[in-house]
């Protein structure tokens, strides 16, 4: 058969050549590894919407005539020719430096067709003429394509290096007809059925491959966060294939209007790998703690580090009345006024990934403000330092966070009511931390960071890996969404 050698050029393309060596990317902080169960889910899906896109296709008419025994010249005409079924014995992916193979070996295919022949002759001048429905099975076919993912400023283009279909045995069965024409259509439309096939099959990889990479292109370089930030997910340098795994970078960092804040050096050494920890999942996303960074830089940049209290629980706790006994200066000098407390982070917090979890300082700068006759006027302001830990979590395909109060140490800054007491201050700094500031960002953190995937995809069984300076989700993925790009896509041939 043909394919023997079809296939074995489609292996010598992974045979590493030294020459073309990838060295991973520098400059990136959010890296993606599909392992070998990853592919093989990837593989198995790409499969599976390729055959719907192929089902209920309907292959061009095939024409043909022959001269038969005893009968004359037949014209015999092959028409609706339509895929009903295929089934997939075998398929493997094979990643090499230079591409991703995907074989299918052992496909059977099943087609329903019309047939119709005209007979003429001299001995039958006035000709005859029948028809009837035919259904045929092809069997081991076998379909293989390679692949290449590069860069292209920053997206993903994914080319169809080579691809082919060969189809092996063909059956015809026929209901209705003569033992003529059965013959006839084995002898001389096997060959037309099985190359019709593979040229349905080989338009529909090329076609599916074209939509994948059009899906691909489609895919933003940056997504907006909200009105401050932006997470930059351009992709630095071209995926490394290797024999277990295809790896991706991303810049990964925050920005805003183009600002770049973090430095963007990166130093080498950190090997992209899909291990994690022993445990077999499809995908690792690993985020470099500079990219926490950028985020902490961008937001204390743009000023967003700032929050007003003036409503509470305990509304009264915010009126100089309640105050009195505690501090009487302040209730002599403002008596029955509302306040309201201005809590601002007063340099860019400081995140780092250990090897245990994410660790955050946070200086802030607690003021104390009385409202009177429309006028804000500051009476006293506490510096906070504020160190927290961080659990991370998976929601939804978000990558979120949980800040938990390590410890802390406060000071009065400056005051113009007077000395207060360091007490008072500890317990009043204790309740607002516990009781509004760490509520509040956990509520902001609920909302995370998008994690890297497709949309219609969704993380399972998900593990959380502390790497200094990297944290990796170690993931299965599963497929939400019903209908597919490739799906939308399909038409029929003729
Ligand atoms: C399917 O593959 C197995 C081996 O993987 C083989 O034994 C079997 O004959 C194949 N069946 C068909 C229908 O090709
Ligand atoms: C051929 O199949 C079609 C439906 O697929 C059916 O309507 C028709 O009656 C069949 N013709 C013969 C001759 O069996
Ligand atoms: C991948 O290649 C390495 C050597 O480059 C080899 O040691 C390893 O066994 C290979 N793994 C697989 C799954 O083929
Ligand atoms: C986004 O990242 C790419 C790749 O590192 C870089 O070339 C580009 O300048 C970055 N864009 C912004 C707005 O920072
Ligand atoms: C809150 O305090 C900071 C300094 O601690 C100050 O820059 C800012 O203007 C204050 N905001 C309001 C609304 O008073």
């Amino acid at each position: 058969m043909a394919s023997f050698n079809f296939f074995f050029l489609l292996y010598l393309l992974l045979i590493p050549t030294s020459s073309c060596y990838v060295q991973p990317p520098e400059n990136y902080f959010i890296s993606g590894v599909i392992s070998n169960k990853g592919l093989d889910f990837a593989k198995d899906l790409l499969i599976e919407k390729g055959i719907a896109s192929i089902v209920l296709l309907k292959l061009p008419e095939i024409e043909n005539s022959a001269q038969v025994a005893l009968v004359g010249n037949a014209k015999v005409v092959l028409s609706d020719i339509i895929i009903k079924d295929i089934q997939v014995n075998s398929s493997a992916v094979v990643v090499g430096e230079s591409g991703i193979v995907i074989v299918v070996s052992g496909a059977t295919v099943e087609l329903s067709m019309k047939w119709k022949y005209t007979v003429s002759s001299w001995l039958i001048p006035f000709g005859i003429s029948d028809g009837g429905n035919a259904s045929v099975v092809v069997e081991g076919m076998q379909v293989g394509l390679t692949l290449n993912l590069r860069n292209q400023e920053g997206t993903l283009k994914l080319s169809l290096l080579d691809h082919g279909c060969y189809v092996g045995d063909v059956s015809i069965k026929l209901d209705g007809g003569a033992a003529w024409l059965y013959q006839l259509l084995v002898d001389a439309f096997e060959g037309n059925i099985a190359s019709s096939v593979e040229e349905a099959i080989s338009e529909k990889i090329t076609e599916g491959i074209s939509n994948l990479d059009n899906f691909l292109q489609t895919l933003p370089n940056q997504i907006s966060l909200d009105k401050t930030a932006a997470l930059n997910v351009s992709f630095v340098g071209n995926p490394v294939l290797t024999n277990s795994s295809i790896a991706i970078a991303i810049n990964g960092l925050f920005t805003r209007t183009s600002e770049i804040l973090v430095p963007q050096s990166y130093k080498k050494g950190y090997e992209v790998s899909s291990a994690c920890g022993g445990l077999p999942k499809m995908i690792k996303v690993s985020i470099h703690e500079n990219v926490f960074k950028s985020a902490s830089l961008v937001y204390f940049n743009a000023g967003k580090m700032q929050l007003i209290i003036d409503e509470l629980p305990d509304q009264a706790l915010l009126n100089t009345a309640e105050w009195r006994l505690i501090i009487p200066q302040l209730y002599k000098r403002y008596p029955n006024d509302d306040m309201q407390i201005n809590i601002s982070v007063s340099s860019p917090p400081v995140i780092q990934v250990t090897y245990q979890g994410i660790g955050a300082t946070v200086s802030v700068d607690i003021t104390i403000d009385v409202l009177q006759g429309g006028e804000v006027i500051p009476v006293a302001c506490i510096s906070v330092d504020v160190s927290a830990s961080c659990a991370v979590e998976i929601s939804g395909n978000n990558i979120a966070g949980r800040l938990t109060l390590q410890e802390f140490s406060a000071y009065l800054k400056w005051s113009k009511i007077g000395k207060l007491h360091i007490r008072l201050i500890q317990s009043l700094i204790s309740s607002v931390l516990k009781t509004v500031v760490l509520p509040y960002l956990n509520l902001q953190l609920k909302r995370g960071l998008p994690l890297p995937i497709i949309d219609g995809f969704g993380f399972q069984n998900t593990v959380i890996l502390y790497n200094h300076p990297w944290i990796s989700v170690c993931s299965d993925v599963w497929f939400i969404e019903e209908d597919y790009y490739l799906i939308q896509h399909s038409t029929y041939l003729s």
